[in-house]
């Protein structure tokens, strides 16, 4: 007989966990992989041969194999040497992975903006590194912006893969539900309206900035 209580509104303490660990994972990611995309996308535009290399090595490896078996990797290869909790695994591995498709994001933008910027500048006497902060720089935010806003956005719901190590996130805590209630689909829907309403609101606040920042 089952005397579980199954009503997902029960439970909520447990969907909150999960969102809180979904959110900080992708918190923290947002910011490490910004800081690193940003380093190696100058990396991979400068002039030294070497820099230039490892940074398109990274950035082609890591866009290509999934985060699924980054996120294990990571996990089971640190747990090797040095015992690691998953969730510092999970964050390290999903902000090394969005490092690499924030360095695109930075890349693409700089190449955005026509050549004829730079050559208009450098011809008026301004220096490289001028052309690159005055010029170059202010339009190619325009562009790289919202890309990263979009990268952020995707991390919340691309993080829920850290649950395959065993990190209580939104992911495995429905599954924590499933088992409480035999439930098999409402915790599934729960999580995932929770996703969308998390996304949804998250691009909200995103394209008010983005508008604000059209009209400077
Ligand atoms: N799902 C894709 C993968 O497994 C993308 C993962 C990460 N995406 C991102 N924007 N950081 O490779």
């Amino acid at each position: 007989e089952n005397t579980a209580n199954t009503s997902m509104w029960h439970y909520w303490q447990y969907f909150a966990k999960g969102v809180g660990y979904t959110l900080l994972i992708t918190a923290i990611s947002v910011v490490f992989g910004l800081l690193l995309g940003t380093l190696f996308a100058l990396m991979r535009l400068g002039h030294n041969r070497l820099f230039h290399s490892l940074a398109v090595a990274y950035i082609e490896f890591v866009r290509g194999t999934p985060l699924m078996i980054q996120v294990m990797f990571v996990y089971f290869g640190i747990g090797l040497f040095v015992d690691i909790p998953a969730l510092t695994a999970g964050i390290i591995a999903v902000a090394l992975n969005s490092a690499a498709y924030v360095a695109e994001i930075i890349r693409s933008g700089i190449d955005s903006i026509p050549v004829g910027q730079t050559e208009a500048a450098r011809s008026l006497g301004l220096s490289t590194r001028q052309t690159m902060t005055n010029v170059v720089l202010p339009q190619a935010v325009k562009n790289i912006w919202p890309a990263l806003g979009n990268e952020f956005i995707s991390l919340i719901k691309e993080s829920s893969i850290v649950s395959i190590i065993g990190v209580t996130d939104l992911i495995y805590q429905l599954k924590v539900v499933q088992t409480a209630t035999y439930k098999g689909v409402a915790p599934i829907f729960v999580a995932m309206v929770i996703y969308f309403v998390l996304t949804f609101s998250l691009s909200k606040v995103l394209g008010h900035f983005e508008r604000k920042m059209q009209h400077d």
